[in-house]
């Protein structure tokens, strides 16, 4: 009997900007990996990331929120429809800058991840790295985490942590954390698209999810 490689899971990254951890995801991907990112959706037409996807070839959408207002269902209707016709399994957030309401994370629930620029619970929300410094904390990092309801809530896929030293400001800090973030994202993704059990108790079963 042959054994049959498992189709990659198709990933849909979103974005807003600079996109350097969809270049992340872009570089790490390996032929026999688990994942592949398959489609860029940006709500900014002049993020960057959207020139980095179609230099690797990859299909890009945008969908500008600010045409719909404050209707943020409707956006957001968009674009899971988008997702949807791009045959999209698994979503993955990198520097994607609106707040998802419960229906997008609901119908996305156990197949969306993100990555923050923190120890979490640490720090959730905005200006990470200066509220680090503020705190005099001496480890700060970055957390992958699957998306729920609550703003930077989810259960814990994986962590790296990286020494605040003497001196930093919130840029040399976010620049330390920013390299972190490039290892950590591809190997959660990896970890989470190469059969990890789906929703918040793979949290139990990623417990190497660690860099
Ligand atoms: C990263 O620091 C990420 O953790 C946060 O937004 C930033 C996005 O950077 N969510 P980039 O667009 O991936 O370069």
């Amino acid at each position: 009997m042959t054994v049959q490689a498992m189709a990659p899971k198709r990933v849909g990254v979103l974005i807003s900007g600079r996109g350097s951890n969809l270049q992340s995801l872009l570089d790490a991907q390996t032929q026999g990996g688990a994942y592949r990112v398959s489609f860029v959706l940006s709500n900014r037409p002049e993020a960057a990331g959207l020139g980095r996807a179609e230099m690797a070839g990859v299909a890009t959408a945008v969908i500008d929120h600010t045409a719909y207002g404050k209707d943020r269902v409707a956006f957001e209707e968009a674009l899971d429809a988008r997702l949807l016709d791009a045959g999209i399994d698994v979503v993955a957030l990198a520097g994607f800058m609106r707040v998802l309401t419960p229906w997008f994370v609901r119908r996305w629930s156990a197949r969306m991840i993100n990555i923050h620029p923190s120890l979490l619970p640490l720090f959730p929300g905005l200006h990470t790295h200066a509220r680090a410094l503020d705190a005099g904390v001496k480890l700060h990092g970055c957390t992958v985490h699957w998306v729920s309801d609550g703003v930077d809530e989810g259960a814990i896929i994986g962590q790296a942590a990286v020494p605040v030293l003497q001196g930093d400001t919130p840029d040399s800090l976010a620049a330390r954390v920013l390299a972190a973030e490039h290892q950590l994202y591809p190997a959660c993704l990896e970890l989470v698209c190469g059969g990890a059990p789906e929703g918040p108790s793979a949290q139990a079963q990623l417990a190497n999810g660690w860099i």
